[in-house]
């Protein structure tokens, strides 16, 4: 056997490791989005998965897992700081989402980040078979398309940005912006979430480098004596396991659950949620601010509705996310403070993250669903929600920042940076006349359940097959 024939390139593997005393290995499939949608293709294709083995300085040899490859990439705690904190996390992530933290740019950060890439470069050029596809995923790797091609002309290559692509006048402070473009340039196909992040990108295309483009094509010149390559830069929105969600959601134990949860609050007339990472993009300040407003101003009663805020911990070791933490407990406490009650808060903030059959319960409890992010690649908490009301009710709220707002017509749209918009949105998802939240919900659900993650994946894949292999000389 001399390869695989579809190769993933990912921050990281779909698995959480443990390693016991005896060096011997233990996984367990962790629960993002990204592993539920290539898991069909992967055993199909006879697929390998390369990715970061999740902690600093963990070795471990390639192993099967799920009818897939996973081959696992060693980072030191250096590396981690440099690369996964630093570059990806300090400097692209608040860069790609229109600077609402201050990116941080340092020239060491960037090597590791140029390093690192490499390795994942050279793990996925081990791996795939003569003329098999490689999908890379994420801003963590975008260099990784071109160093690939350097090893392995023969590939496919896609990659695949989960995150917004941010406007020229953002992108061109990158201090290595030429860098990054040329990387990502050696794809055959890079797919964006949005129609707006597909044309940023094309613009940078065409200020940063001297290569023609022509609407989503770029035309990569030929020198050398080499022929010349045509990419293909075009949205493909990402989705969720739809049926999965609505499929759990149907259980009685979930629907039981969401019963209890609605009990245990203590059975208030509305319930309001919101579901993120603990991440400043997400808007929870501002969503908490327009919560607190409503008690304040009387609109909302205090002992009639709650809101549970899920906060789920990440990237704790970077400053940002620090700060925000700090913030949102402190704003939380303060509203607690003033309008609890022995018996009876006002939020119910949750420091956590839960498996999917708690989180569809939570969906089913809810009678508002809060996504009011500040910038957003596509939001899938958007989509879980609507998946899992398979009772058709339930009003979701959305921020127009975020990449589901160009899908999901249907759902309330606001301007999060508008306090007072979004306090005019929460009682309208409050009070929502029956047959309007019905009619409303149905719309949402026929989007989200025939627009599910295996047809994002077969859409992307469809397309990279199906583009010329040879290459043309002009
Ligand atoms: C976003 C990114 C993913 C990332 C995830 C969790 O969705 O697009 O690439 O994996 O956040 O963040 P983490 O840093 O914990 O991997």
């Amino acid at each position: 056997k001399d390869g695989f024939s579809l190769v993933v390139v990912a921050n990281r593997l779909p698995v959480d490791m443990t390693v016991a005393e005896d060096g011997s290995v233990d996984w367990q499939r962790s629960p993002g989005g990204l592993v539920t949608a290539l898991e069909p293709v992967m055993q199909d294709a006879d697929g390998a998965w390369v990715g970061w083995s999740g902690a600093a300085g963990l070795e471990v040899e390639p192993f099967d897992a799920d009818d897939m490859r996973l081959v696992p990439v060693t980072l030191s705690a250096t590396e981690i700081e440099r690369y996964y904190e630093g570059f990806s996390n300090d400097t692209l992530w608040p860069l790609y989402h229109d600077v609402i933290a201050q990116p941080a740019f340092h020239r060491h950060w960037w090597d590791a980040y140029r390093r690192v890439n490499q390795r994942f470069a050279e793990a996925a050029a081990a791996q795939a078979a003569q003329g098999a596809i490689v999908w890379v995923q994420d801003y963590q790797l975008q260099l990784v398309p071109k160093l690939l091609r350097e090893i392995r002309p023969d590939l496919r290559i896609g990659f695949f940005n989960h995150i917004p692509f941010p406007p020229l006048e953002l992108f061109q402070q990158l201090p290595w912006r030429r860098q990054v473009i040329e990387g990502l340039l050696g794809a055959d196909l890079i797919g964006f979430q949005r129609a707006g992040d597909a044309s940023n990108f094309i613009r940078a295309v065409r200020r940063l480098t001297d290569l023609t483009t022509r609407g989503q094509i770029i035309t990569m010149e030929g020198h050398d004596g080499k022929p010349s390559r045509h990419v293909r830069a075009a949205p493909f929105p990402i989705s969720i396991d739809s049926q999965r969600f609505d499929d759990l959601a149907r259980t009685p134990e979930v629907q039981a659950r969401a019963k209890e949860i609605r009990e245990d609050l203590g059975d208030p007339e509305i319930v309001m949620l919101g579901v993120d990472r603990l991440d400043y993009t997400k808007g929870i300040r501002h969503r908490i601010k327009a919560y607190g407003e409503l008690l304040q101003d009387g609109r909302l009663d205090p002992s009639k509705s709650t809101l549970v805020q899920v906060a789920s911990p990440s990237r704790e070791n970077v400053g940002a996310y620090q700060e925000l933490r700090e913030h949102v407990e402190g704003l939380v406490g303060r509203i607690n403070g003033e309008y609890g009650e022995i018996g009876h808060s006002a939020i119910h903030y949750l420091h956590h993250s839960y498996p999917p059959d708690e989180m569809a319960a939570l969906y089913l409890a809810a009678d508002v669903m809060l996504v009011t992010s500040l910038r957003d690649g596509m939001n899938l908490v958007a989509k879980e929600y609507v998946a899992a009301r398979s009772d058709d009710n339930g009003a979701l709220v959305l921020s127009e920042f975020t990449g589901a707002a160009d899908e999901l017509a249907g759902a309330l749209l606001v301007n999060p940076h508008d306090i007072d918009g979004m306090k005019e949105a929460i009682l309208h998802g409050a009070h929502m006349d029956p047959k309007d939240k019905r009619k409303r919900m149905r719309r949402l659900r026929r989007r989200v359940l025939s627009d599910d993650v295996a047809k994002w994946s077969e859409s992307f894949l469809g397309v990279l097959s199906a583009m010329p292999s040879r290459t043309t000389y002009v």
